[in-house]
């Protein structure tokens, strides 16, 4: 093995996900499939084609570094829509190359005013509002003026979306401010259209909006993480899985993260293991290490306190977890030697450690753990 640990994407279970989350969505309702902060870590590159196999064409970024990304390898990608960060320096890119993006503010849309009318395209742009969130969008009072200016540049912009983001859609306590916010923005698009300018697309819902809101999703929406084969939170797989009568998760995990062992030792009782005193053994004990640290995006607070799987065992973490290694006790485990299989997400024999339970372990969500997992580690995509 070249590199110190591999990720595995499995196509199976991404074409589940998606034909679930599809069906969630409806007939006739575009799908955008989210894929920023690098497909959520699956990698933006080796997913593509995966993503295309499974019928998706429309895809969501944050920035332009990653639209960037998808255009290398599919450059006549008409549905790439970005919903974040356009430096005015690259609006122009956007523009040329028939990505759709999201405008939220008046600085923006006036910069897109003045570069669209050197483009030979139009720019085709998602005007996104303000309705309860408060962290990007347009509001009310601003919404006479971003009228004017696009109606009366009919040359530069194309309306391709109205838009806004729901603010917490995967926890019933928001259900009232959600209710709110899904009010406002029908109403504001309502407005739009009485004044002469109907968008493409009225979107609204990420994963927890398809799951929880599915009857307020409008025309397209921008799903992420349930593509992976994770629900929005434990309440929604809760409510979904009707707290138990439906035996199996529909949504299968894609990713599965491997590495192996890199050296055995026997260590004696009462003695430190890794740096500083973190751990002392009880017992005679046989450890290992593994050639991933938190440099890979094993989580420092997994010290002490992870499980890694081997030989179809869970084994602990034991001691700090360094920048590229960690140790792990397989004193339990007879016969364990160099090169031998671990699991760090993902099933071996009968056990498996998902990203919630390796999320669990140190309190993090999927979406963060998944999404520090870093480019370099090589992705195979299996069956
Ligand atoms: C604007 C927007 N839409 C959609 C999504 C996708 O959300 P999820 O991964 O929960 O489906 C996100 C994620 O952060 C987002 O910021």
């Amino acid at each position: 093995m070249l590199h110190t640990s591999y990720i595995e994407l499995s196509k199976r279970a991404l074409n589940n996900n998606i034909q679930f989350m599809k069906n969630k969505a409806g007939r006739g309702v575009k799908y955008s499939m989210v894929i920023k902060a690098n497909a959520y870590g699956h990698g933006i590159e080796d997913l593509l084609p995966m993503i295309e196999d499974a019928g998706i064409d429309h895809f969501s970024v944050f920035s332009v570094t990653e639209a960037m990304r998808v255009h290398k390898i599919k450059k006549d990608v008409c549905d790439l829509m970005i919903m974040g960060f356009v430096d005015d320096d690259y609006i122009e890119w956007a523009i040329d190359n028939d990505a759709s993006f999201f405008v939220f503010s008046m600085d923006r849309l006036k910069a897109v005013k003045q570069i669209g009318k050197k483009t030979k395209k139009r720019a085709k742009v998602h005007i996104e509002l303000e309705t309860g969130m408060h962290r990007t969008g347009f509001c009310q009072d601003q919404l006479e003026e971003v009228v004017g200016i696009i109606k009366g540049n009919p040359d530069v912009f194309e309306m391709e979306g109205l838009c806004t983001h729901l603010a917490g859609a995967d926890s019933i306590t928001n259900y009232k401010r959600v209710m709110d916010q899904i009010v406002t923005f029908q109403d504001l698009c309502s407005w739009f259209n009485s004044e002469g300018l109907a968008s493409r697309y009225r979107h609204i819902a990420c994963s927890a909006g398809v799951l929880n809101f599915p009857d307020h999703v409008f025309d397209l929406v921008r799903v992420g993480i349930s593509n992976y084969g994770f629900w929005p939170s434990n309440e929604t797989k809760m409510m979904h899985m009707r707290n138990g009568d439906i035996p199996e998760d529909p949504l299968k995990r894609v990713l599965s993260w491997k590495s192996e062992i890199m050296s055995v030792n026997n260590v004696a009782e009462g003695k430190y293991v890794s740096y500083g005193t973190s751990y002392l053994t009880n017992r005679r004990s046989k450890i290992a290490t593994v050639p991933v640290g938190y440099g890979y995006g094993f989580n420092r607070t997994l010290s002490n306190n992870g499980h890694v799987l081997v030989h179809g065992k869970r084994v602990p973490v034991v001691g700090t977890v360094n920048m590229n290694m960690m140790v792990i006790d397989v004193t339990d485990l007879p016969g364990v030697k160099v090169n031998d299989e671990v699991v760090l997400i993902g099933e071996q024999g009968d056990v498996e450690i998902s990203v919630s339970s390796f999320g669990d372990m140190n309190n993090s969500m999927n979406y963060e753990l998944l999404t520090r997992l870093p480019d370099h580690i090589p992705r195979y995509v299996i069956a």
